[in-house]
């Protein structure tokens, strides 16, 4: 079966992509032989005056080049080539002397807008599928389709730049707006629109420059070298793509068109052989994967949700509120135990669901509409008919069993999911007291939960599958990346960032200074270092934490009693503004309080001059030996789920790919090696994970 089909009714020829057997439409080599000749036949008829080009799928146009391709590409040179193949492809489109117009129903990224790009009008549908981007900085790419040099002469540069920066995607009417469409129309007369531009003619566009301003030599320098001042405080250097495409860019727009996609297909190769392309092509995939994970090996599917119950108003609480009635559009009743707490946690998720409205991504009907799905109550009134109630409580297990048993008694023969809402608690020690244990379940989110990715889904010992699946697909519709792992202290996620946090804390009562650990974690990709992390998570939660691991691994989690002290001074973090940093007005979170010294006993901070590299080492190497911990115990099903979870959770560095691929490219023998030192350095807390012995000796990764 054809991609595309040509029609023609007079004098306008309809091409219509439609790859058979495929969710999306997507530029490959399958394709090209076909456009080519398609595009030979219009050329050729000289009774044409016009040509639209649209989609056959209902809510995608054009996904971008296939990435799947790019996996297999492994030379600069065959990266520059397939570059100019596309730009090849889309002049044939530039070149045809009727005139052109796009029909842009549904997604159109990367090649997708490029292509469009080349055409003289571009109409697109008001339908919400309708996005338009070029999303390639994500993959650690520039795009490489004209991008680059196009994009800036239809739309103004600094809304160009963003795009390209951010991968931004943007709505019909936001795309309008900055001239990247000519209209908007519904999907129901999109064909009919697009055909009749074809009546317009070609448009007179001599340079091809629509904000001529910015061509100026002074005024592009302004614009790009605030980009770039922005791209260096975001990213601290550490992302190729954005210094490229903001160099391709600057350059390009002196050239001429040929000469500037020539020097856009350069940086392209440059930038698809680097480890950081790799590694988001990698993660591209793997959340693609996740998505279609049911989170169950069996055939269990989930069960259909149409209440949720959330217990407590506090920022967790209100967040998953909030997640539930926007995104899974689900109606969720909030109970908490006082009148103050239930009115901020209902005036919370009305703030968020405000400035939707505000930011007009929302219409007041659907303001209207969200905000009817979330009601408030006191006690357990409306809790009877509940698919799922998450907790969001203290950390207290005997309080989360008694809500187990208060569900368990309210929902009668319903079979009421109760998933719990812990960072920490073994989910079959919550269930330990339940009658039906196989109901009970962990949804750990992440906080603040409307705008962190990821949901680590705890299977306890007696979960069944189908709620598991059920958790899943709830929190796949609150827009989130989920992770399934199996029960055991401190899950994936939080037991991780145990040994990190306080092989850090370790550095700091060595005497090596505070702000020159967190420096250098930072410097490693971190977003935040490790010290500054726990003021924001909560030095009490940290601290509760340490213990219960310390019971389950004994000397290889040690306990410090450097944390216990800095919790006698009352100091939990950023939330009662009293931690190891300094939130007084004029500070506010920014310099170290160097009062914290003395009170954890340290003299003469700062004596200890390790070097960057030491500190990584000995942080960062407690994380990844956890990590592979986790999945020799099976606590994790696969790396994959490892790498999603540090990189959405915790902020891994995405460009390394996570801790397991991480590892994968240092190699298993140099990092059984730099554990090897420092568990003979150090001690127990550096017993390498069998795991990674056996890996090294069989000259094996993760992955392969
Ligand atoms: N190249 C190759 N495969 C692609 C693709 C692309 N550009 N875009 C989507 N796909 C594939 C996915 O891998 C998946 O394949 P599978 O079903 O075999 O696993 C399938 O299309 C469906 O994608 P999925 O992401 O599950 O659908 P979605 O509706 O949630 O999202 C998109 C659709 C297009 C928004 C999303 O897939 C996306 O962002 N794609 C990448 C777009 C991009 O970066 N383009 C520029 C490339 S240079």
């Amino acid at each position: 079966m054809a991609i595309f089909t040509l029609e023609k009714n007079n004098g306008i020829a309809l091409v219509t992509m439609d790859t058979p057997d495929s969710p999306q439409n997507v530029l490959s080599e399958a394709s090209q032989s076909e456009y080519e000749s398609i595009l030979a036949d219009i050329r050729n008829d000289n009774s044409l005056k016009g040509m639209v080009f649209a989609s056959g799928k209902k809510d995608v146009f054009l996904a971008g080049a296939d990435i799947s391709i790019f996996q297999t590409i492994e030379t600069q040179e065959q990266a520059y080539e397939s570059s100019k193949l596309l730009h090849g492809m889309l002049q044939q489109v530039a070149d045809l002397p009727i005139t052109t117009v796009a029909a842009i129903n549904g997604v159109c990224l990367g090649g997708g807008l490029e292509l469009s790009l080349v055409f003289d009008y571009r109409v697109a549908s008001d339908s919400k599928s309708t996005r338009i981007g070029v999303p390639e900085v994500q993959l650690g790419l520039l795009p490489g389709g004209g991008g680059t040099t196009r994009l800036p002469r239809v739309v103004p540069l600094p809304d160009a730049l963003d795009m390209m920066l951010t991968g931004r995607q943007l709505s019909a009417s936001r795309a309008k707006k900055i001239g990247l469409v000519d209209e908007v129309v519904a999907s129901s007369i999109l064909l009919d629109v697009a055909h009749n531009y074809v009546a317009k003619g070609k448009p007179n566009r001599k340079s091809g420059f629509k904000d001529r301003l910015m061509r100026m030599s002074p005024v592009r320098q302004f614009v790009i070298s605030q980009a770039r001042k922005k791209v260096m405080s975001q990213t601290k250097g550490k992302y190729p793509a954005p210094l490229k495409i903001l160099d391709t860019v600057n350059r390009g727009l002196a050239m001429s068109l040929d000469k500037a996609l020539d020097l856009e297909a350069k940086g392209f190769g440059e930038l698809l052989v680097t480890p950081e392309s790799k590694q988001f092509v990698n993660i591209f995939f793997a959340t693609t994967d996740l998505k279609k994970d049911t989170g169950v090996d069996s055939d269990a599917t989930a069960r259909p949700i149409s209440n949720v119950g959330v217990l407590g108003a506090g920022l967790m609480g209100a967040g998953i509120g909030y997640v539930t009635v926007d995104k899974a559009k689900t109606t969720v009743r909030l109970k908490d135990i006082s009148v103050e707490g239930l009115a901020k946690g209902m005036a919370y998720v009305g703030k968020l669901v405000d400035k939707k409205l505000n930011r007009r991504r929302i219409k007041p009907h659907q303001h209207q509409s969200i905000m009817a799905r979330l009601t408030g109550s006191l006690d357990y009134r409306g809790f009877k008919n509940s698919d799922v109630v998450i907790e969001a409580v203290f950390e207290d297990l005997s309080l989360k069993q008694r809500m187990v048993a208060d569900i368990e008694a309210l929902s009668g023969n319903k079979e009421t999911i109760f998933a719990t809402n812990t960072s920490a608690i073994p989910i079959d020690d919550v269930a330990a007291t339940a009658k039906h244990p196989e109901r009970i379940v962990g949804m750990h989110y992440f906080s603040p939960v409307e705008k962190m990715p990821l949901l680590e889904v705890i299977s306890g010992t007696k979960t069944a599958d189908w709620v598991t699946a059920t958790a899943v697909e709830l929190g796949k519709k609150q827009g989130k990346t989920v992770i399934v792992v199996n029960d055991g202290p401190g899950f994936y996620t939080t037991r991780v960032l145990v040994p990190y946090n306080m092989e850090a804390v370790r550095l700091v009562l060595e005497g090596v200074a505070i702000q020159e650990i967190d420096n250098s974690l930072e410097s490693f990709g971190m977003p935040v270092g490790p010290i500054k992390l726990m003021d924001e998570v909560g030095i009490d939660v940290g601290a509760h934490i340490v213990v219960t691991l310390n019971q389950a691994f004994g000397d290889r989690i040690p306990l410090i009693d450097g944390v216990d002290k800095v919790l006698a001074d009352e100091r939990m973090g950023k939330k009662n503004g009293k931690g190891f940093y300094d939130y007084s007005e004029d500070s506010k979170g920014k310099r170290v309080d160097q009062s914290i010294y003395s009170v954890i006993g340290v003299e003469n901070p700062g004596r200890n001059e390790l070097s960057r590299q030491v500190i990584i080492e000995r942080v960062l190497f407690s994380m990844l030996n956890e990590a592979a911990y986790c999945l020799q115990e099976g606590i994790l099903r696969s790396a994959r789920d490892g790498d999603i979870g540090a990189i959405f959770g915790l902020g891994f560095p995405p460009f390394t790919g996570g801790p397991f691929r991480y590892m994968d490219s240092l190699g298993l023998t140099e990092v059984r090696a730099k554990l090897e030192g420092l568990h003979a350095e150090h001690g127990q807390r550096f017993k390498p994970a069998q795991l990674i012995l056996d890996l090294a000796e069989q000259s094996k990764g993760f992955y392969s």
